[in-house]
């Protein structure tokens, strides 16, 4: 897509109908403002300009020109989103310039097999007991469409005969795994009496399938689509899609374990579960939670295998800068037995009384089952406290040594953290003092911002500009930095960046370039002032340049002034003795 188009489309796209579509916008004077909806916040500082058709967060900072924030708020990529907004203003692209999904036919046949499975359920003897189970685990009808709920008939090649009939390649199913091959060559399929559960990727198309068996006696209580091309279950959670509306309006996404725990909160009425598919919460969901809320809870089961995943989850989402409490289930309970047992309303009254916030939940979690007047019980307790706090601000560190102290009878000087760590302070480089800028350090600063904001225009910066062109050496080091980034992301996070870097590089993105105001209040930059930018350095280059050169001649001049002196001198010698 070129720049002529995607400024077309932006042009296109008045900015106000577009984000009314997602945030309740009101006048002031010529903007409009409203609750951001990329941060968790009491006053609007979500500033939409009609004049200049940018929306952006004058606190965290998101948003941008029509197809950046609709990219963002949808979860998609630049392209896809300029496509939709395309579409929308009735532009037209040319077929070539469409990228196409890959994986679409995939995605085609998984909603096919779900379509075929839903259809099972309500359309097939084994289909109704199948809804009887479910209706004795108090699902309803609306539920079971919601969840997109099927049935896989017994053994044989049902599945199979529908896929062949419709014309799909037998090759798909197999890679999709929905089919499998037995060894003497026949073909069949890989649910066999099974309630299907569906489960979406980020867009809302399914990318694979998991089955629960209704018989008690059966081993297997679950069987999944194996991994495939489209189907990778570290990335994905269950409902995610679904939620997205809930998680948006309130701004927030509970984590579950099991899809029951999924369906019988959004039954009770909490309705942004999502769920991992029994395995240990991955970075990549982290991220995609991060991408629509800052805040979560976490509503694992009860039982210690349940506390033991939430204490490994936490420091993974904290890291990714997410507000996490911790619901408590009693009686090591999940929630879906909870509500079964005690109903919705006191489901409900749980998220009020029965969360801890991340710091409670580890110091008694760590102090379950101990016996606190055994030396190696308090030895362990009180490292693990520590290390909880270690790097946590002042009052944190005092309440829970305060704590500890009152816990353990040790007195409270005992906690000292020079005496517990042994690991060294990085060392921080000293900073500049801040000072007034000229318009070339202005510019260079400018394109760090929007390098980092932006992938093109990291590209785009990294084709006109060498990294020497910038005339700051640290700016130039950062702007290496990002470029690196950008070359195995396609998203800039602010954090997993900073982590990257150098104490040296750390310290001045964060107390420089961080904190300066002028970009903070900056509300956007297109295009053109990108191009500026750009000019501006070229131009400071060939100032640099021509200062270089020209000190180059006073030099040679100099040189060669006292050259042709000691050679008219020599001369004078010569003709003396002649
Ligand atoms: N799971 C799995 N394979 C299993 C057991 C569990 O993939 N053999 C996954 C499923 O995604 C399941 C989740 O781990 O939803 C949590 O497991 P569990 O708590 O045992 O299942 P529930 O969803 O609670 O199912 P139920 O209430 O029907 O026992
Ligand atoms: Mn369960």
């Amino acid at each position: 897509m070129d720049d002529k188009l995607i400024e077309q489309i932006n042009e296109k796209t008045p900015i106000v109908d577009l984000v009314s579509e997602f945030v309740s916008l009101s006048k002031r004077g010529k903007n409009y403002m409203g609750l951001c909806p990329f941060h968790q916040e009491k006053t609007p500082s979500f500033s939409v300009s009609p004049e200049k058709n940018i929306a952006k967060c004058m606190s965290c900072g998101e948003g941008g020109t029509p197809i950046n924030f609709y990219r963002k708020i949808k979860n998609l990529s630049f392209e896809e989103a300029a496509q939709e907004l395309a579409i929308r203003a009735g532009i037209e692209i040319k077929t070539e310039k469409i990228i196409k999904d890959p994986n679409k036919h995939f995605h085609q046949l998984m909603n096919e097999v779900t379509s075929f499975y839903q259809f099972n359920l309500k359309n097939s003897e084994k289909g109704l007991e199948a809804i009887k189970y479910l209706y004795g685990r108090q699902m309803t009808d609306e539920l079971m469409t919601h969840f997109r709920i099927g049935y896989a008939p017994t053994h044989g090649q049902t599945l199979y005969n529908v896929l062949k009939d419709k014309g799909y390649a037998v090759s798909d199913m197999i890679s999709l795994g929905v089919v499998k091959q037995s060894d003497d060559g026949d073909y069949y399929d890989l649910f066999s009496d099974r309630i299907i559960f569906p489960i979406t990727n980020p867009k809302g198309d399914v990318a694979g399938l998991s089955g629960r068996t209704m018989n008690p006696k059966e081993t297997v209580k679950y069987i999944n689509s194996p991994e495939t091309v489209i189907f990778k279950k570290g990335q994905l959670l269950y409902h995610f899609y679904e939620a997205l509306p809930e998680i948006r309006k309130s701004k927030q996404v509970v984590l579950y374990e099991g899809f029951f725990d999924v369906i019988s909160s959004y039954a009770a009425g909490i309705k942004h579960g999502v769920a991992t598919m029994g395995t240990a919460l991955t970075k990549e969901q982290t991220k995609l939670i991060k991408s629509v809320t800052q805040s979560m809870i976490v509503a694992y089961d009860g039982d210690s295998a349940g506390l033991k995943a939430a204490d490994h989850a936490i420091p993974m989402l904290e890291k990714e800068g997410l507000k996490v409490e911790i619901l408590m289930i009693p009686e090591k309970m999940d929630p879906d037995d909870f509500i079964k047992s005690y109903g919705p309303e006191q489901f409900e009254m749980l998220f009020g009384e029965y969360t801890k916030d991340a710091y409670q939940f580890r110091y008694d979690y760590y102090k379950t089952g101990l016996n606190l007047a055994n030396a190696n019980d308090m030895k362990s307790f009180r490292g693990k406290v520590m290390d909880m706090i270690r790097n946590s601000d002042a009052s944190i560190k005092a309440f829970y040594t305060q704590k500890l102290s009152l816990d353990l009878g040790i007195p409270l000087s005992e906690f000292d953290f020079r005496k517990e760590t042994t690991r060294k302070e990085p060392v921080i480089p000293k900073i500049e003092k801040p000072k007034m800028l000229n318009k070339y350090e202005r510019a260079e600063r400018s394109l760090i911002f929007e390098m980092m904001k932006s992938k093109a225009v990291c590209s785009k910066v990294m084709k006109v500009l060498k990294p020497t062109d910038f005339a700051d050496h640290i700016t130039a080091s950062i702007r290496i930095d990002i470029e690196r980034y950008y070359y195995d992301h396609q998203v800039f996070d602010m954090n997993d960046f900073l982590d990257g870097l150098t104490a040296e590089h750390r310290a001045y993105v964060e107390q420089i370039l961080l904190k300066d105001m002028y970009w903070v209040n900056q509300l956007s930059i297109d295009e053109t002032d990108i191009q500026d930018y750009v000019e501006i350095v070229k131009l400071a280059n060939v100032k640099r340049r021509l200062e270089e050169i020209q000190s180059h001649i006073n030099q040679i001049q100099v040189v060669s002034q006292t050259l042709i002196e000691e050679r008219d001198r020599l001369q004078g010698i010569l003709k003396e003795k002649h």
